[in-house]
Parts: structure tokens; C-alpha cells; sequence
């Protein structure tokens, strides 16, 4: 980002918000309101998480206009770096009596033209049965449901987890007060974050909904979108069962991840 971006974007905004505070007559105890919830946000740990409910499936849109490949999602406030490296067959970090169905996620990552992609980094991260994700909520333990592991020579990729339930916003914080100051629920639909990466290919941000599932017309955050949106499988033939060594039924969601060489997404970006 220039500094000749940055200074046209600061110039608008300090413009826009004067015109609106103009509009609505903001008086001064107002003013301060609006400033004492930001500062709250800070002191809760919450300023991503306020940005990212209002605002963040906004640039994720701006970004997917004219875009080739994968449909980009929000990456919300959880994401972290630097996420335990798995050794096949994959299964994400839980707890021995980690709570919920077991989930099998597969699919094959490929380029725009069909060609499966081999040894493609898939960086996974999700919240537990309660809701939680790890590294951030208290009492689990670290990296719990969050991994990398990678695709394989034909593109092709599985994992176990477990199914995670509708994701509520913290409602005791400064976002819960915002949001029930506009009378909104605080909920986002169950869904799984993945980022694919791979040195010559453009980074994807993706996240998978569940068809059928809450809240997926009323995100809190407003960010599901056509094409992340997948069947959720309920597998209980006892073949099937036997053949993965599971005695309960399972589900199976299987998606396939599209990648944009490196060049291509960079021109994307500067278009
Ligand atoms: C999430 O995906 O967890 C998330 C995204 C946006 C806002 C809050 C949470
Ligand atoms: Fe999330």
C-alpha cells in the first residue's frame, strides 16, 4: 500500500465520518460513547472480532470481483500462524473425548485448469463443540483443532475432525453490547477455516458451510457466500464403518479447492 492510497482512503474517511456525524448531529456525550466502546474492544481482546462482524466480508467481496479460482472468505479474528505440521493419515490435534460427530473433510486441490495440484499446504482451523477455539479461549489445550498438513501427489487430500456446531459471538463483550444495541443474534453459521498455499500459486482464504445448517441466511457476520456452502454427508453404512474403524456414524463433507497461479492473482490484485 502507497502512501499516496493511504493518505487518499485517510482523506475520505475523515470526510465521511465528518459528513455523518454531521448528518446525525453526534453530540458530544455520543462522540465519547462511540469512542469508549472502541477502547473497550481493545482492553477485551475484541478489536478484530468488532471489525471483522461489520466489515471484514466487505473486503473479502471487493476482492473476489473479477476473481479467477476458489471463492475467498472471511478469515475472522481466530486465525494463527505457525500451526502443528501433521504426518499422514491426517487427523486435526483433539482431545482423546473430543465432543461431536467425527467429520472426514476430502477433496483434491487443483488449478484453474483442472490440474491436480500436489504437495498443496492446507493450514485448518476450527472451534470445538462448546464453540471455542483454542489459543484464544482459556482451558483447552494449545493448537487444539488447528494443523497444516498437505496434498498429495495426485492432489488429493482427507483429514478427521469433528463437526463443528453454530459459532456465538462472546455476548458479555463490547461486540455482544453493539450487537444487541441493533437488536442482532450473535450467531455465525458451523463452519471449518482452511488457508491453501502453495509457492507458485496465489494464496486462498476458504471457509466451508454446511447445507441445511443455522443461521446460514442470518450470519451475524454476513459472510457465507455461493460455492462455500457444502453437503454435509451422514455416512452409517456398516462397510464404510468397518473400512475407517468407526463404530458410531460419521459425516463426510468432500470439497475441491481452486488455485490461481501466482502471476495471474497478482494481477488480480492490482486491477
Ligand atoms: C469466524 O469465522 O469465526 C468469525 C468471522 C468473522 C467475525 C467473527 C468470527
Ligand atoms: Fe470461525
Amino acid at each position: 500500500m502507497t502512501i499516496e492510497r493511504t493518505r487518499t482512503i485517510l482523506k475520505d474517511l475523515e470526510r465521511t465520518l465528518l459528513r455523518f456525524m454531521r448528518k446525525h448531529k453526534i453530540t458530544h456525550e455520543e462522540y465519547r460513547r462511540a469512542t469508549d466502546i472502541l477502547v473497550a474492544t481493545v482492553k477485551a481482546g475484541e478489536e478484530s472480532l468488532l471489525y471483522d462482524v461489520f466489515f471484514e466480508a466487505e473486503a473479502t467481496d471487493i476482492a473476489n470481483i473479477g476473481r479467477q479460482g476458489g471463492v475467498e472468505a472471511v478469515e475472522g479474528p481466530f486465525y494463527l500462524p505457525d500451526a502443528p505440521k501433521l504426518e499422514a493419515p491426517y487427523v486435526l490435534p483433539q482431545r482423546s473425548d473430543e465432543a461431536d460427530d467425527v467429520l472426514f473433510l476430502r477433496g483434491c486441490v487443483m488449478s484453474a485448469d483442472g490440474t491436480p495440484l500436489a504437495g498443496v499446504e492446507l493450514d485448518m482451523w476450527q472451534a470445538d463443540a462448546a464453540g471455542h477455539y483454542s489459543n484464544i479461549h482459556p482451558n483447552m489445550p494449545e493448537w487444539n483443532l488447528r494443523a497444516r498438513f498437505h496434498s498429495g501427489s495426485d492432489g488429493t487430500f482427507e483429514v478427521r475432525t469433528i463437526v463443528p456446531p453454530p459459532y456465538e459471538i462472546p455476548k458479555g463483550g463490547p461486540t455482544g453490547a453493539v450487537l444487541s444495541a441493533l437488536g442482532r443474534h450473535f450467531f455465525r453459521p458451523a463452519h471449518l477455516h482452511l488457508k491453501i498455499r502453495h509457492p507458485e500459486y496465489s494464496e486462498l482464504t476458504s471457509q466451508l458451510y454446511f447445507e441445511g445448517g443455522d443461521y446460514l441466511d442470518s450470519d451475524v457476520a454476513n459472510a457465507v457466500r455461493e460455492g462455500l456452502v457444502t453437503p454435509l454427508v451422514r455416512q452409517d453404512d456398516p462397510k464404510e464403518l468397518a473400512a475407517r474403524g468407526r463404530q458410531k456414524p460419521y459425516f463426510e463433507v468432500r470439497y475441491d479447492f481452486m488455485l490461481v497461479p501466482l502471476h495471474a492473482g497478482d494481477v488480480r490484485r492490482r486491477a
